[in-house]
């Protein structure tokens, strides 16, 4: 087992398996030219199969892939057969244009829930944030899956002066399909103009939504990082992941794995071990494995400031979003 010296368990790792995307969100790939990295710089697919095979010996017991875009990995179909026979709970975060390509691979290897990014419920607008005009092919494939019987999660990067003017159609979707919405602080990583006055905290949301609704908490899970929400008496439900209003450290269990083989330990960490190399160099990984759990910091890993409004976006050391992995 993987133990901080907070005394956090982690047994979730989040692996980024490309950081190529098919969409440009404009609060995750930086403006400037990006570029991604070559083909022998990313884990092959039988080198993301060997790491997380250490990890699970550690005590992973979940995973979840992302990128980029995940399916956007020619072996894609390799990738998801391998850890599907792990024993772990396998999960994705997709920006939902190519599943239907992938829904039989999805169901054979057992993945129950499926998070979808989808920030606005307005084609328009949809293209405008994405830089795509895909708003038709990502809702026919939510579809898709809700007749198929997943879990559906929609994830909502809560953008102040956007997401107020869709609170209440994402709220009538939890009506009429049994979907959990979940609104997403907006982050600030390199390049991707944060300021804090483009936040909306999840406290302001769940006011304006009271305006109209009966908006009631529901049980956390452990570990959990989405605070859900029962509203009126819809089938789905509404959640929030409050990362920069109120962060929720003390409960973190996950590890990242970048798209290039480098563990993080934070979401917001500065540091990366490069097992990758050590892999492809016949070096064993469990010590850099237990040595990135260990330098782990209490909370947003180690640099902001516990008060949002305080953090400068040109001090932030990090990556951009799509070279760590969602
Ligand atoms: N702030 C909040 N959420 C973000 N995501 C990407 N960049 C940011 C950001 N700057 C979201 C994506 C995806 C999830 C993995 O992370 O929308 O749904
Ligand atoms: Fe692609 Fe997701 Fe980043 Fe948008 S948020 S650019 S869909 S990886």
């Amino acid at each position: 087992m993987l133990y901080d010296s907070f005394g956090r368990i982690h047994n979730y790792l989040r692996i980024s398996v490309t950081d190529q995307c098919n969409f440009r969100c404009t609060y995750c790939m930086p403006e400037e030219e990006y570029a991604c990295a070559g083909k022998d710089e990313l884990m092959s697919a039988s080198e993301i199969t060997q790491i997380a095979t250490e990890f699970v010996k550690l005590g992973v017991n979940k995973i979840r892939l992302t990128g980029g875009e995940p399916m956007l990995r020619k072996d894609f179909s390799e990738i998801l057969d391998n850890l599907s026979q792990l024993p772990v709970e396998l999960t994705i975060t997709t920006n939902g244009v190519l599943v239907d390509k992938y829904l039989y691979l999805l169901k054979k290897s057992n993945i129950k829930t499926v998070n979808v990014s989808i920030d606005s419920l307005n084609e328009t607008e949809f293209e405008k944030l994405t830089g795509r005009n895909m708003f038709q092919r990502v809702w026919k494939n939510i579809q898709l899956l809700l007749e198929n019987q997943f879990e559906v999660k929609l994830n909502v990067v809560a953008m102040k002066g956007h997401v107020e003017l869709e609170l209440e159609n994402f709220i009538s979707l939890t009506r009429d399909y049994p979907v959990e919405v979940r609104f997403i602080e907006f982050m600030p990583f390199t390049g991707n103009h944060w300021e804090s006055d483009k936040v909306i905290t999840a406290y302001e949301l769940i006011e304006l939504a009271k305006l109209n609704h009966d908006v009631k908490p529901l049980e956390t899970p452990a570990h959990a990082t989405a605070k859900k929400y029962q509203i009126d008496n819809n089938q789905g439900r509404i959640a929030f992941i409050s990362t920069m209003s109120s962060h929720f450290c003390s409960d973190c269990n996950r590890m990242r794995l970048t798209a290039s083989g480098k563990i993080k330990n934070c979401l917001f960490g500065q540091d990366e071990i490069d097992i990758l190399s050590a892999i492809r160099n016949n070096l064993p990984i469990d010590l850099l494995i237990k040595e990135s759990v260990t330098r782990k910091h209490k909370a947003l890993g180690g640099q902001f400031s516990q008060d949002y409004k305080e953090i400068k976006a040109e001090a932030i050391i990090n990556s951009s979003m799509i070279a760590i992995g969602g």
